[in-house]
């Protein structure tokens, strides 16, 4: 997707949609106001027949306007207007773009050529992430059902100064977009050697990317990671990228972990058919953490942090772990497998462990799709944010609230401990129905060894169908390349 600048005045053509905010009330923007002036007046008659009231996320076409060389004007309710702001010009370029890409038009021009100088730059990064679309693998789709839209033009005061505040924002939306990339690839193509190989890429970024097999995990006694792995043809990694962006670069990172299961059949202890291909994504928490340090590097953040990847495929063979073994963790902490399908936190315990003892972090977070029941208990929006840190939470909330990605704390109650008590290990891996997914933090926590940690369980979140807003189209969301990244933003660089 071609993205660019132009001034308000600049030429449309019979091949561009154009697409104008309208706030609530039927309140014009100067942008509305033009295209009224130059059809006559067609804006305020078309508002005026009809049900559109410029309420967030309403669209009303203006097909072929008389007295403008445009194939269309689209107008975008934006809400209230006093309320408008670059949050709502970026859903605003999202909207747009969702409005636009099917119309037949080529190129669509978002118009904020009177809005503060950093909504513009907004828009395009609400229109290109709305543009993702994983089609690589479509090859006899009809011309009439791809996108039309091949070119965004946002129409802004200073096009020079918004092209250069979108850069940053154009970095981000890269990294967001490898993140959904990765969770959208099948698991007969992202196996983990794949998954590696494609991290191990970013080293063009600036980043340093360490892959480690199994034979080094072996020596590092990661039993619980390697347990999960053992069933499948394919060999497990565990990916360790580094950015060294502070200006001590021997300075303790803040660390992400990432969930990396490339498929969870649930082992031996084998999932239902249905809906079993959803567990391709079941690498999210992975890609969010890959994406994160591909947002870091692209805008070459102040600041040291770390990426640790468990890659591995949970499936059942003659060699897969059986319910009832045994483990040993890295941390020497043993683990009753009760459930081979509660493998993400059999694998997390190792990368959370090898994390901080390599590195000694400032803190760690861990992301990953890690139960069914977070799904449950917060729907398909909010994330699940476990700590054992108030202010690690505080900033991690002040993060989702400014990027739009919904967490929700709960708690981590120490008798519920109880729960994933086993009669013959340190710990077993599940702990039965009841708050399910918070007996998968307590599990998680042991391994944290009493660094400031989180984890968010975005099980909820990783995958959207159908989706809920106008900038995730269906399917894969890259949940937590956003939100990370403000924090670091916010509250970790130099
Ligand atoms: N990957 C799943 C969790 C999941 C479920 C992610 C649905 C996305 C959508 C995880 O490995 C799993 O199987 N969890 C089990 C845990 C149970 C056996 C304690 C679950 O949630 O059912
Ligand atoms: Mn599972
Ligand atoms: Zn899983």
């Amino acid at each position: 997707m071609q993205i660019n600048f132009v001034a308000g005045e600049a030429k449309a053509s019979s091949k561009t949609a154009v697409s104008v905010p309208v706030f609530e009330g039927g309140v014009l923007s100067p942008a509305a106001e033009a295209v009224d002036q130059a059809t006559g007046g067609g804006v305020a008659r078309a508002i005026a027949g009809g049900r559109f009231t410029g309420a967030k996320g309403q669209v009303l076409d203006l097909v072929a306007p008389t007295g403008l060389d445009v194939q269309r004007v689209i107008l975008v309710g934006v809400g209230d207007k006093d309320a408008f702001d670059a949050q709502g010009a970026e859903t605003f370029g999202a909207d747009s773009f969702q409005a636009a890409k099917g119309s037949g038009a080529e190129v669509l021009r978002i118009s904020l050529p009177a809005a503060p100088a950093e909504f513009p730059p907004r828009a395009a990064f609400g229109a290109r992430l709305a543009a993702y679309r994983f089609d690589k693998y479509r090859t006899t789709e009809k011309p009439e059902k791809k996108p039309s839209v091949v070119a965004v033009e946002i129409a802004a005061h200073d096009p020079a100064a918004a092209s250069a505040a979108f850069a940053p924002l154009s970095a981000l939306a890269d990294a967001v977009l490898f993140a959904r990339g990765l969770v959208s690839e099948p698991a007969n193509i992202l196996h983990p050697e794949e998954f590696a190989r494609r991290v191990k890429a970013l080293e063009s970024l600036g980043l340093e990317v360490e892959i480690l097999g199994e034979a080094e995990m072996t020596k590092l006694g990661m039993g619980a990671l390697l347990g999960v792995g053992q069933g499948s043809r394919r060999e497990s990694q565990l990916a360790v990228v580094q950015w060294k962006g502070a200006a001590d670069p021997k300075a303790p990172p803040v660390a992400f972990v990432g969930k990396g299961v490339c498929f969870d059949t649930g082992g031996i202890s084998l999932k239902p058919a249905d809906g079993m291909e959803d567990m391709k994504w079941d690498m999210g928490g992975a890609a969010a953490v890959a994406g994160v340090m591909h947002a870091l590097a692209g805008r070459k953040a102040k600041v040291n942090a770390v990426g640790v990847l468990g890659l591995v495929e949970n499936m059942p063979d003659g060699n897969a772990q059986r319910p009832g073994d045994v483990v040993t963790s890295m941390s020497g902490q043993t683990i009753e497998v009760i459930n081979t399908d509660a493998e993400g936190r059999l694998v997390l315990a190792d990368a959370l462990w090898y994390c901080q003892d390599r590195f000694k972090p400032r803190f760690m977070i861990d992301l990953a799709t890690l139960t069914g029941a977070i799904i449950i208990s917060l729907g398909n929006d909010y994330a699940g944010l476990f700590s054992n840190d108030d202010d690690l939470s505080e900033n991690l909330l002040a993060a989702s609230k400014a990027t739009g990605e919904p967490l929700w704390r709960l708690p981590l109650p120490a008798q519920y401990e109880k729960q994933i008590e086993s009669m013959i290990a340190d710990m077993k891996n599940i702990g039965g129905r009841a708050g399910g997914s918070i007996t998968a933090g307590l599990f998680l926590q042991k391994f944290a060894n009493g660094l400031p940690w989180a984890h968010l369980d975005i099980a909820s979140t990783a995958w959207k169908k159908p989706s809920t807003a106008s900038s995730i189209p269906e399917g894969a969301t890259g949940f937590g390349v956003r939100l990370l990244n403000q924090l670091v933003a916010d509250k970790y660089e130099d």
